[in-house]
């Protein structure tokens, strides 16, 4: 049986409950099903505005999911607030989190046609000293892979439109689920066109 078993630590610090699930992927496969309609059946969403979750790291995708859910029942007070997601996590538990994560981790993110935007590039690998933007590499790393244990997405062949959405809401802080505000203190120095040019150089790798 082909079964991908993920020692997942969920270790949620900002709803301080951290205990260990066994994730299956294979049982995340039938729960995921309700979610192929925006986000495709292998994690590849083919609406611009919404993202693809296929490849992307475990951990972050359950925090989003934790987020979403925390937000639910705030009143997005807490988490991360979104009309649409809070209603898909709802009855969702942390066993189906764990399980729903392991099986988009496990597919494979299909290609972008984005073009390596120079400016993009620009600012991604070198960010803007002058005006406290840290370069982009530092958390999502060369190849726009992320780091699994810290927690920075993956934002590789990502769509572009969705990369758009989620900067222009961390600069007005709409989304304010990143720990310590390190996303909203970076895109709140970035104007549209700079927005527009990371999400495409993103894209890209
Ligand atoms: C009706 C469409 C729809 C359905 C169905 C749906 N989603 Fe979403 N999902 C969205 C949208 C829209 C966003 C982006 C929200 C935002 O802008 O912050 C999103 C965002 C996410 C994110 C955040 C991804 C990231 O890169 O930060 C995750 C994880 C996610 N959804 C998982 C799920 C799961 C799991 C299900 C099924 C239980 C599901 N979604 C069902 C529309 C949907
Ligand atoms: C200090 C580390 C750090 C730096 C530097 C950084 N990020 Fe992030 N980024 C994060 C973290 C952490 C998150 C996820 C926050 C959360 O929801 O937990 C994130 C999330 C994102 C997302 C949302 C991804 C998704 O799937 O929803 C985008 C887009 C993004 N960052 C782009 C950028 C860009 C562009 C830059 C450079 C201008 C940058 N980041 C610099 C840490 C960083």
């Amino acid at each position: 049986m082909k079964k991908i078993l993920l020692s997942a630590i969920i270790g949620c610090s900002f709803l301080g409950n951290a205990f260990a699930v066994q994730a299956d992927a294979e049982a995340g496969k039938t729960k995921a099903a309700i979610c192929g309609a925006c986000h495709g059946m292998d994690g590849n969403s083919l609406v611009p505005a919404y993202p693809k979750l296929a490849g992307q790291h475990p951990q972050y995708i359950t925090k989003q999911l934790q987020d979403f859910k925390a937000a639910l029942n705030t009143g997005g007070k807490e988490g991360r607030n979104d009309p649409i997601m809070g209603g898909m996590v709802a009855a969702l538990t942390e066993q189906d989190m764990a399980d729903i994560s392991a099986f988009f981790t496990s597919q494979t993110i299909s290609a972008s046609t984005a073009k390596a935007n120079p400016t993009g590039k620009k600012i991604y690998l070198g960010g803007d000293a002058d005006r406290g933007i840290t370069a982009c590499i530092a958390c999502h790393g060369n190849a726009g892979e992320g780091a699994s244990l810290a927690g920075f997405p993956a934002v590789n062949s990502q769509n572009v439109e969705y990369l758009k959405i989620q900067l222009t809401k961390f600069r007005d802080a709409s989304r304010n689920n990143d720990m310590n505000a390190m996303m909203r203190t970076i895109a709140s120095k970035l104007n549209d066109d700079e927005i527009a040019a990371l999400a495409d150089y993103m894209s890209s790798l």
